[in-house]
């Protein structure tokens, strides 16, 4: 059984599928690992470390994955016309991806690996049950970028975060406000925390108030009726109605003025990010402040915000950076890389040592999304 590890083309994208230690564990399940030279280089992992793990390296994208049945990706692999490799076409009909395959975002990605005939298997559509937890990779993913953002804003504010009482005066603490409580929002909070900023939260889930007051931060929510039914079973949240969002608005304005930093998380999955800051806001707060939209990829929650740029408005920066855990892709590769081998391990027959899949399990009919020439997931057939 052969894995192959191909390098990341994607723009934006430093992260790898596998590190020196998960090609240890894998190969002691019985695969054989090939990965493509120059794939760790992003993640500071080098060629040797893998071969030192027992890898062999391939030159080029197509001799990595011939002959693989299972190809390991961090983002879906591209496309005719997507970049100088075809990497769709030199996969193997029948051969197993395991990615992040941006199913909703990319619906001609997905259609493009089910003529292909590939297996691939969505990552971020992993079941929200305990026996998942350990092959999340939106949380682990998620997690490192809520830590970052904080980081990033750091660095773009010209002040210091925590109260400092010195002889020559006193600096007042920064105040930080996260918007979206989820898995980032919870580590932006901790990190502003941390560095020794007052910190309050929103979110549209009420579970997320215990959590964030636990982090020591204070919890800011519209509290009407519709916030008991915020959640979805998965919990994650759903969009809410006119009514409440015209509410979320009128506390965000008020609240917002006050804020030296936003960190925002907000997201609803299949959907686009909600709006959460307009430009009146923006506008109404001191220059000198910074916003950090987390969610800018999926539309953003800050109506200035732009991909990939840190806009200035009066003052204001707004930060949007593009694909904010790859940048720091040595921890998000290894965490990544474990997701992986904790996803593919319980698949491996310890007998045969070639893949048995229940296609009845949870975590499969969750993740399956093209097989058999066939896009085979229900969020994602008759094209809605
Ligand atoms: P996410 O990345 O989809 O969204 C981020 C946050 O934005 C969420 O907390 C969401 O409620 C919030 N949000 C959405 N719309 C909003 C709006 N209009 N205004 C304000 N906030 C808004 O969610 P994430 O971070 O992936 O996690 C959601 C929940 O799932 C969390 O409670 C987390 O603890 C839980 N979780 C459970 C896991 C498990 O049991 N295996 C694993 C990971 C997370």
């Amino acid at each position: 059984m052969k894995i192959a590890i191909p390098k990341e083309r994607r723009p934006h994208e430093r992260r790898v599928a596998a590190t020196p230690e998960t090609v240890r564990k894998l190969i002691a399940l019985g695969a054989d690992i090939v990965v493509e030279k120059g794939a760790g280089t992003g993640a500071s992992i080098p060629d040797a470390a893998f071969e030192e793990a027992g890898a062999g390296l391939a030159p080029d994208f197509a001799s990595a994955v011939s002959g693989a049945d299972i190809v390991f990706k961090v983002q879906r692999p591209l496309r005719s016309g997507e970049g100088e490799v075809d990497e769709v076409a030199a996969l193997a009909s029948g051969a197993m991806l395991v990615a992040i395959l941006n199913p909703y975002g990319d619906r001609d990605g997905i259609a493009a690996l089910a003529s292909a005939g590939v297996t691939g298997y969505a990552m971020e559509f992993m079941p929200r049950i305990t026996r998942a937890q350990s092959m999340d990779v939106l949380s682990s993913q998620s997690n490192l970028a809520g830590y970052k953002a904080v980081l990033d804003a750091a660095g773009e504010y010209g002040r210091a975060f925590p109260m400092m009482m010195t002889a020559a005066g006193t600096i007042a603490p920064a105040r930080v406000m996260v918007m979206g409580a989820g898995v980032a929002g919870l580590q932006a909070i901790a990190t502003a925390r941390r560095l020794g900023a007052i910190v309050s939260a929103t979110d549209v889930r009420m579970a997320a108030k215990e959590q964030v007051e636990s982090l020591g931060a204070k919890f800011v929510m519209v509290e009407d009726d519709a916030a008991k039914e915020a959640e979805t079973s998965g919990g994650y949240a759903r969009e809410m109605s006119d009514e409440y969002k015209q509410k979320q608005a009128a506390l965000i304005a008020e609240t917002i003025k006050k804020q030296d930093i936003v960190i925002t998380t907000a997201l609803i999955p299949g959907r686009p990010a909600p709006l959460l800051i307009t430009e009146e806001m923006v506008r109404s707060m001191k220059p000198g402040s910074v916003i950090v939209d987390l969610a800018v990829e999926q539309g953003g929650n800050c109506a200035l915000s732009k991909p990939g740029e840190v806009v200035d408005v009066d003052g204001v920066k707004i930060v949007g950076h593009m694909n904010v855990p790859s940048r720091l892709a040595t921890d998000a590769s290894a965490l990544y890389a474990k997701n992986l081998l904790n996803f593919i391990t319980p698949l491996i027959d310890p007998e045969t040592k070639s893949l048995k899949i229940d296609a009845e399990d949870d975590i499969i009919k969750g993740t399956l999304v093209t097989k058999d020439g066939a896009v085979v997931h229900d969020a994602l057939k008759g094209g809605q």
